[in-house]
């Protein structure tokens, strides 16, 4: 089972969080993940993954406006529906829009036609609501969380993949 994660960073921070993704993916037998800069993505790789994550930084209260063009036209090219879909985002602030940010990335994913998941509470602690949201500067300390997330997207990706 392949999962590719789609983000944009201009920082760093996004990226980084997307590494610790890959490491709870990785926790999940059969399961294997990349990361990939809207920059510079391998169509190929996200064509043939079951599931698809977004990270964003937040901006201005929400997602970039370059990931909104990107969720605008790309995705439904990428043959991502009836796929699970998920997404994450980073911030400054607790109280900076993150959730708001994953809301509107899973909103992109469902009108593509995927299958947007977190986990939810379904999973016990740390519950996560929409998707992990890490605040800066300490992103470190949000690494577990992350990790988690990726296991818990990799666990659900392989009940809904067909390899
Ligand atoms: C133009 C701009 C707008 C931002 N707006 C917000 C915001 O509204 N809320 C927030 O919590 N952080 C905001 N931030 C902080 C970024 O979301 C945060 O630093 C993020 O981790 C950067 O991600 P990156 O390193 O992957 O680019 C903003 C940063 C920039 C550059």
């Amino acid at each position: 089972m392949k999962l590719s994660i789609v983000y944009d960073s201009k920082t760093g921070n996004t990226a980084k969080m997307a590494e610790y993704i890959i490491e709870g993916v990785a926790q999940v037998a059969g399961a294997e993940a990349k990361a990939f800069s809207i920059e510079s993505i391998d169509e190929a790789y996200v064509k043939e993954s079951d599931a698809l994550i977004v990270g964003t930084p937040t901006y201005n209260g929400y997602l970039t406006a370059r990931m909104k063009a990107w969720l605008e036209s790309a995705p439904v090219k990428l043959n991502v529906a009836g796929k699970l879909g998920g997404a994450y985002a980073t911030a400054a602030f607790i109280h900076g829009g993150g959730d708001l940010a994953i809301q509107c990335i899973l909103t992109h994913l469902m009108v593509d036609g995927m299958m947007v998941y977190s986990s939810g509470q379904a999973k016990g602690m740390p519950v996560i609501h929409l998707g992990p949201v890490a605040i800066g500067p300490d992103l470190d300390s949000f690494a577990e969380l992350f990790r988690i997330y990726g296991k818990r997207m990799a666990e659900q990706a392989m009940q809904i993949s067909s390899k």
